[in-house]
């Protein structure tokens, strides 16, 4: 949902991906949103076409060894599975955090304004989240750093034999500060 540390993971997960050498490009929701689908609102429709267009990105990046990291709300089950049937290795992360404590972050305002009845269709208070039924990862954003979290994706993604150390390709890299 939002607030829940999609974009903060996502952007350690990156630069963790990149410093290994890795080609890797982060589509997330509040930017895809000003590009990619600006003018899709908030309605079932609009959400699941704004997923189904990140998914397509997603597919042609990895498809030419770009990691895709799509971190968007993404709400409903059905177009999630949709594309989890067509994106090969497509892993999924589920970052679960309590509605109440995401309304006491409020780091955008947007749960005080939602739950005062202003922005409609809101995920978690005022429209549906369908929670993943078998997600690669679930990270539980109110206990653990992200830092933590990035660790536990990347031994994940380590399990799967999505990401291994090649140390002659490390050895030639030289991470970005
Ligand atoms: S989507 O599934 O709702 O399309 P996306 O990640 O693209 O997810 O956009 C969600 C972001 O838009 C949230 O992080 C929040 O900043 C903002 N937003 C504005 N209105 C809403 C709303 N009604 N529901 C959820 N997020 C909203």
């Amino acid at each position: 949902m939002s607030g829940a540390g999609k974009s903060t993971i996502s952007g350690l997960l990156e630069q963790r991906l990149r410093d290994a050498g890795a080609k890797v490009e982060v589509l997330d929701g509040d930017v895809v949103r000003t590009h990619l689908s600006r003018g899709l609102g908030f309605s079932k429709e609009d959400r699941d076409e704004n997923i189904r267009r990140i998914g397509f990105v997603c597919e042609l990046l990895s498809r030419h060894g770009v990691i895709a990291i799509a971190a968007a709300i993404s709400p409903y089950r059905a177009v999630r599975e949709e594309l989890l049937a067509r994106i090969a290795n497509f892993v999924e992360v589920y970052v679960e955090c309590p509605v109440e404590v995401l309304a006491q972050r409020d780091v955008k305002g947007l749960y005080k304004k939602a739950m005062a009845g202003e922005i409609g269709n809101f995920t978690g208070i005022s429209d549906p989240y369908e929670p993943p039924l078998a997600p690669e990862i679930t990270i539980h954003s109110s206990r653990e750093t992200p830092q933590e979290s990035v660790d536990r994706i990347w031994a994940t993604l380590e399990r799967l034999g999505l990401v291994s150390i090649d140390r002659s390709a490390l050895a030639h890299h030289r991470p970005r500060n």
